[in-house]
């Protein structure tokens, strides 16, 4: 099974970015314990701070891939550029978000990528991609050839 975690703009500071809100551990840190959890797991991870980076990253592995995780940060509530690649790709994207958005401004209540994700997780922390990780688990412990 192959998941690939792509995170959008400024998640590269996290650790140091807004702590009370985003928490104080790098995604780098977290994703080592991750790999350690789920050694039959293939997990890749790409960040990027640029909105087509993150659309070509989707188009790349989208035709391949069990899944995607997908933290698009600001983006999630502007861009349609990102619900069309989500559209145009056949692996599953789940999105997630590290803080509840909803007890947040209201301008981050509004997802543009929502309605082409199988499912959303958020308010977790950064464990949000832990139980988006377990969301594909189970949809292949599902599965009738298992
Ligand atoms: C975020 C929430 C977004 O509103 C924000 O722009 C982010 C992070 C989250 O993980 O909580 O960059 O996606």
């Amino acid at each position: 099974m192959k998941i690939q975690i792509i995170n959008g703009p400024n998640l590269n500071l996290l650790g140091k970015r807004e702590p009370q809100v985003y928490g104080s551990v790098s995604f780098e840190s977290y994703f080592e314990g991750l790999k350690e959890i789920y050694p039959g797991i293939c997990l890749d991870y790409f960040q990027s701070n640029s909105e087509g980076d993150i659309i070509g990253k989707l188009q790349e592995v989208g035709f391949s891939c069990d899944g995607i995780i997908l933290n698009a940060g600001a983006y999630t509530h502007t861009s349609i550029g990102l619900h069309d690649a989500i559209k145009s790709i056949t692996s599953k994207v789940v999105e997630v978000h590290i803080s509840n958005v909803h007890q947040r401004e209201s301008f981050r209540h509004k997802s543009m990528i929502a309605s082409a994700c199988k499912g959303i997780i958020l308010g977790f922390g950064l464990h949000s991609y832990k139980l988006a990780i377990d969301s594909f688990v189970l949809d292949v412990e599902k599965s009738p050839q298992h």
